[in-house]
């Protein structure tokens, strides 16, 4: 009975022919599978080669392009070139835009600083949404609308924008950006919240529940997911932080996987347990109803972020420096092809209103070592 109920399921299944990640991604029930794209890189033929293969790759990420130190560096001075220059690939391959980010307290132009009132901050925040959100309106399936608000002992970030207006700059955000783009998924992306337990996750969720109750529209949440060889979450932490908020929203993606080696060079043993590690992240996403795609900030390790801010580590990405496919590569198709097969996933069900704030493995527990996951501090370099 079981077999023929597969058999039925996965009849009605269309399959790639010649299946990359996105076209198994997709097989599987999952929107997309993206990367991060930087700049720099965009005058790499090779690399852009592959970014451009919408069977690899159907959603793109600007790593840097459309932050506020590039789209508004002295106040009321808008430029797009950066973002535009990323959003343009897309647009020529009908891969999705994932856009990154409207309101963040890093790479801030130093202009938007903490000597403001809050009523000046609300218009300096509506006027960079407006404009920049304007700007790409109708192009971005989602747009990070505010990024690493919290801290991870649960405290608020003390951003220019939260010592202005607390934690109504959420708010503010979340409904410019809906008035803005009423088209695009509104989400809240941070680190750090992705397994559970945490002060961090419980606090998030918390921050998310006051945000709605306040009447803004969160449509989603993105976990990041940058995380360590050998100390990765568990498909089981991961699951049981996105069943918390899948409580409040209607999506989750993750946002900015990789998963970096501490000690280079890497073994071949290391290169295996950091396939084993990128499973258990996909398939969390994959037996989650509600997560929708998985992003890698940025897919080959020529130009991931880690080595400049961590020194002696990296190698997190699932290519290497020459564009070869590392294991990691192999592990993640072959889940995602074999979860394709199964058809083991489920439609969401709509998210309810709450009137309580859903915790994370219970009542705020923080039994787990957060420290695993990395902290975006800048770190002193060796
Ligand atoms: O633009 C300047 C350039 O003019 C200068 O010559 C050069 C010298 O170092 O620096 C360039 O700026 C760099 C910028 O990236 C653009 O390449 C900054 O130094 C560098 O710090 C910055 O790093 C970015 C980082 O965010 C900043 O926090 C990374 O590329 C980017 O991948 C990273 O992305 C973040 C996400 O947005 C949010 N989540 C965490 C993730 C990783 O940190």
């Amino acid at each position: 009975m079981h077999v023929l109920k597969a058999l039925i399921v996965t009849s009605t299944l269309t399959f790639p022919a010649l299946g990359q990640l996105d076209s198994w991604a997709k097989a599987a029930g999952l929107k997309y599978f993206g990367t991060a794209v930087d700049n720099p890189s965009l005058n790499n033929q090779a690399y852009m080669k592959i970014v451009r293969d919408a069977d690899e790759f159907g959603q793109i990420t600007p790593a840097n392009g459309q932050k506020w130190s590039n789209t508004e560096s002295g106040q009321g001075r808008f430029s797009y070139g950066t973002g535009d220059a990323i959003a343009n690939v897309p647009k020529q391959t009908g891969q999705l835009l994932r856009c990154h980010t409207l309101v963040w307290y890093n790479q801030l132009p130093s202009w938007v600083s903490s000597s403001f009132s809050r009523d000046q901050m609300q218009r300096i925040i509506t006027s960079h949404i407006q404009n920049v959100a304007g700007h790409y309106k109708g192009q971005c399936y989602a747009w990070d609308v505010v990024n690493e608000a919290m801290e991870d002992d649960g405290k608020f970030r003390q951003s220019p924008m939260y010592k202005a207006m607390g934690v109504d700059y959420i708010t503010h955000s979340f409904k410019t950006a809906a008035q803005t783009d009423p088209g695009a998924k509104l989400y809240y992306n941070d680190f750090n919240i992705e397994r559970c337990c945490n002060a961090k996750i419980n606090a998030t969720l918390v921050m998310l529940k006051t945000v709605i109750a306040a009447g803004a529209r969160v449509d989603g949440v993105g976990m990041q997911g940058h995380s360590r060889v050998g100390k990765s979450p568990s498909k089981r932490e991961l699951k049981d932080t996105m069943a918390a908020f899948s409580q409040l929203v209607d999506e989750l993606a993750y946002t900015e996987i990789d998963i970096r080696h501490t000690k280079l060079p890497t073994t071949a043993a290391d290169r295996e347990q950091q396939a084993k590690d990128y499973l258990e992240v996909v398939g969390a996403c994959l037996e989650t109803p509600k997560c929708v795609g998985i992003t890698v900030w940025d897919f080959t390790d020529q130009y991931s972020w880690i080595p400049g801010q961590y020194s002696g580590e990296g190698e997190a990405c699932l290519w290497d420096k020459s564009l070869n496919k590392k294991p990691a590569y192999t592990s993640v198709i072959s889940l995602l092809q074999s979860a394709a097969s199964a058809g083991l996933r489920k439609t969401p069900a709509p998210t309810a209103p709450v009137s309580t704030v859903p915790l994370c493995c219970g009542q705020g527990a923080d039994n787990h070592d957060t420290i695993d996951l990395i902290s975006e501090q800048p770190r002193k370099l060796k």
